[in-house]
């Protein structure tokens, strides 16, 4: 069983820990039984963004993207780890062109995350993301501080690849109002 309270209870103390081995295992565990977060969490018809806890020391995201959903490129202020338990997210990892009076970006990498997958992103990461599926795709995002509040986060237009403000509804539409705060 997918129990919420233990998982968040685990990743707190995990979190806690030197590094991050111990919470990438974590989530590698949880999300090797795909089945019994589905259970727990139930099923999605589309695209949602559920949150699990939202604290200031954690923030546990039930993330189900809508096939081909895609985000701009935006940063956390956080440490995320990001674990697959359906389909797959592709992500681009990006950098600030140095000394940019616009705050743009370039490609520096990218990573394919697919069912069963965990990665870790540094508090400064740039990323986007996108559902490569024509169907549903599911991870957990567990953040290491307050996601919601941390201020000063940024997103990049899509083709000018400029710095702007982060706006939630621009990062990513396909979540609507209610929850766009990934
Ligand atoms: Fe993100």
């Amino acid at each position: 069983m997918f129990d919420i309270d233990r998982f968040v209870a685990v990743c707190r103390a995990a979190l806690m820990e030197r590094g991050s081995d111990a919470i990438r295992e974590v989530v590698r565990r949880a999300v090797s039984e795909p089945g019994d977060i589905i259970a727990a969490l139930g099923e999605q018809t589309g695209a949602f963004a559920g949150i699990l806890v939202r604290a200031s020391d954690l923030t546990i995201l039930n993330v189900v993207w809508g096939a081909r959903q895609w985000t701009l490129p935006h940063n956390h202020h956080h440490r995320a780890i990001i674990g697959m338990y359906g389909g797959g997210e592709d992500n681009i990892y990006w950098r600030r062109l140095p000394n940019d009076a616009k705050g743009r970006v370039e490609a520096t990498g990218a990573a394919s995350l697919r069912r069963g997958d965990v990665t870790v992103l540094g508090r400064d990461i740039i990323h986007s993301v996108t559902n490569p599926l024509d169907k549903l795709s599911y991870a957990l995002h567990v953040y290491d501080g307050d996601f919601m509040a941390a201020e000063g986060k940024s997103c990049w237009d899509a083709e000018t690849l400029a710095e702007l403000p982060y706006d939630g509804p621009a990062v990513s539409p396909m979540f609507g109002q209610a929850l766009a705060t990934l």
